[in-house]
């Protein structure tokens, strides 16, 4: 046997403790491989064709039979549990390998930095007309006015009677009127205006009232340019003492120049409508020409944008509000004309038809 004295050969006890002493040495390089290659080459050296445990057989046929047998047991034993350790140890660092792999493989996606989000995705935003209409709530918010909404489907009397335009008014043609078959007793309408939400804020709210009411309306024509069969107005309501047209006209120019800029001004024309007297349209420099004159405001240099004027007593009485104590001004313009004149937009039905092209310009 390798590296054990001559004389020793014959004693099974030298040979049993050489035996144990080679184990022991084995097993320790086994143990200390520290990587799988490293395993692999500790296997080769401990347990391979040149290894000591397997050149110490052929030393085992110096020996006599009782003894050759009790060695090449003990030789084979402890190749045995050599094998074994061997197994586990490849199986312990396979595992740390793996992990060390899995860890190196990770896609971190946590570290991808907040512009690196920014330029790879994109955010959506508001379509131009709710962008429009939140500017405008913006405004009148400044002047003091609170923000209300109400229902668009309506009864005849909350769209028209309440309004002061009974059935069969010819007032009615002004409205060309969406009619919902839900039967007897009540008509019922898509509104075709913001203003029956004035009827509401007068029955359910405390006096006085200073409110903007911003919504969707709906009236039977054909879209073109200027004109859109679903639409948006912003009504204004305000019910107080001592409310002058004055207070009208002021409120209508700051807006004004509030939202479409210092060089835009607006102008009253006498104008009817049957839940105001006295009546205006508001008029305002067109934003194409700025006054000078051109196509688009027929060489005038003002475009029409809103209906106004004082509330109607007849209205007040409707509601039971005494029009000997409170007097109001109302006045109702649309949020998507404003939105055209604005940004001047030769066709309002591109408002509608949600290409992205469009949208991304606001
Ligand atoms: N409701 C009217 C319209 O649709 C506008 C208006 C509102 C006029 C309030 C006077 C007062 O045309």
């Amino acid at each position: 046997m390798t590296g054990a004295g001559a004389g020793a050969r014959d004693d099974g006890i030298v040979w049993s403790e050489e035996v144990a002493r080679l184990e022991q040495q084995a097993a320790e390089a086994l143990a200390g491989a520290k990587s799988s290659a490293a395993l692999a080459e500790a296997q080769t050296t401990v347990l391979g064709k040149r290894s000591a445990l397997t050149l110490a057989h052929r030393d085992l046929a110096k020996l006599d039979p009782p003894a050759r047998r009790a060695a090449g047991k003990a030789i084979h034993d402890a190749q045995t549990r050599l094998e074994t350790l061997a197994f586990e140890r490849a199986e312990a660092l396979a595992a740390v390998e793996r992990a060390a792999m899995l860890e190196r493989d990770r896609l971190d996606l946590t570290e991808v930095t907040r512009d690196e989000v920014r330029s790879t995705i994109t955010r959506g935003r508001l379509h131009l007309v709710n962008q429009t209409r939140r500017e405008l709530e913006d405004v009148f918010i400044g002047m003091g006015f609170t923000v209300a909404e109400g229902p668009e489907a309506e009864t005849d009397w909350y769209n028209f009677e309440a309004l002061n335009i009974p059935p069969a008014h010819p007032a009615r043609s002004m409205w060309d009127t969406f009619y919902l078959e839900l039967g007897q007793p009540e008509t019922v309408v898509l509104r075709t205006h913001t203003s029956p939400v004035q009827i509401h804020l007068m029955e359910d709210e405390p006096l006085p009232i200073h409110a903007v009411i911003p919504g969707r309306c709906y009236r039977r024509e054909t879209a073109d340019a200027r004109h859109l069969p679903v639409f948006h107005q912003m009504e204004g309501l305000v019910v107080d003492r001592g409310i002058t047209f004055a207070d009208l006209a002021g409120t209508i120019e700051t807006f004004t120049t509030a939202y479409f800029g210092p060089d835009i001004h607006s102008r009253l024309r006498p104008g009817y409508f049957p839940f105001t007297e006295p009546s205006a349209e508001v008029e305002v420099t067109c934003t194409i020409c700025r006054g000078a004159g051109c196509r688009t405001c027929s060489w005038t240099g003002w475009v029409e944008l809103a209906g106004c004027g004082m509330v109607d007593p007849a209205v007040f009485q409707a509601v039971g509000v005494d029009p000997e104590e409170w007097t109001g001004f109302a006045f109702g313009f649309g949020i998507d004309r404003c939105a055209q004149m604005r940004h001047v937009i030769a066709d309002m039905r591109v408002l509608t038809e949600n290409d992205v092209r469009f949208s991304r310009m606001f």
